[in-house]
């Protein structure tokens, strides 16, 4: 049985996702404790899905087919979740994810235009259905979003940062359509206002979970 909870974080690249989970981080250890909160990303999070990683980001590997992009996402993902997501959560653990199954329709479906039924049907398969139970996505407009990356060089480019402007327009499009569809565990808090406005923003949006889990 599981008894902990698991939160994605989401975004257009840029969004400034990792800032606020590491400021995020110590307010959540100081509720649930330093055992009680683990942060792991996608694609990684644990050494197989690292090494898939690197095949997918390196910027070398411009001929890239995007079902086989798509693909690697889904493998990494599964591993990661048989791996460390699900042992986490049966432990308890409030799980903060950077990153999960809405990149992969928002990043391969609207943004590669692949299927997103079966982007929906590999999702469930890497995951046997799991879903977050609850997604906080980080709304930002993607010439801001793209600006920041080239501005703060403290993250290495990658190959998807070396994609047009069009692709993560339509990154975005994904995103705010998934929010729609999603009322129920999609939270949209704008990105594009002080970090410390959205770390709060998020912090509270969090609120109820925290006090199911504590
Ligand atoms: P990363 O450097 O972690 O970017 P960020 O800090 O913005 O999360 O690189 C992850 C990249 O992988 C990012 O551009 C989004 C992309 N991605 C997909 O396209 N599909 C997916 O399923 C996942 C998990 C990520």
């Amino acid at each position: 049985m599981v008894k902990g909870r698991l939160v994605s974080v989401e975004g257009p690249d840029g969004a400034g996702k990792t800032s606020v989970l590491e400021a995020l981080l110590p307010k959540l250890k100081e509720q649930l404790g330093e055992e009680g909160v683990l942060v792991t990303r996608e694609p990684g999070g644990i050494a197989i899905s690292e090494k898939i990683r690197e095949i997918i980001l390196d910027v070398n590997h411009t001929s890239m087919d995007a079902k086989t992009e798509l693909l690697l996402y889904i493998a990494a993902r599964r591993q990661h979740m048989v791996e460390k997501i699900l042992p986490a959560l049966e432990k308890g653990q409030l799980v903060l994810l950077d990153r999960f199954i809405d990149s992969s329709v928002a990043y391969q479906g609207y943004g590669r235009g692949l299927d997103i039924a079966e982007i929906g049907w590999l999702n469930d398969y890497a995951t046997d259905g799991y879903q977050p139970d609850k997604t906080l996505y980080f709304d930002v407009p993607s010439e801001i979003g793209l600006a920041r990356i080239q501005e703060s060089g403290q993250r290495e480019v990658n190959r998807l940062d070396l994609e047009t402007l069009e692709l993560h327009q339509r990154v975005r499009q994904g995103y705010q359509a998934l929010a729609q569809q999603h009322t129920d565990r999609i939270v949209v808090i704008d990105a594009n206002q002080d970090l410390s406005q959205v770390v709060a923003e998020a912090e509270s949006q969090l609120k109820q979970l925290l006090q199911d889990l504590s």
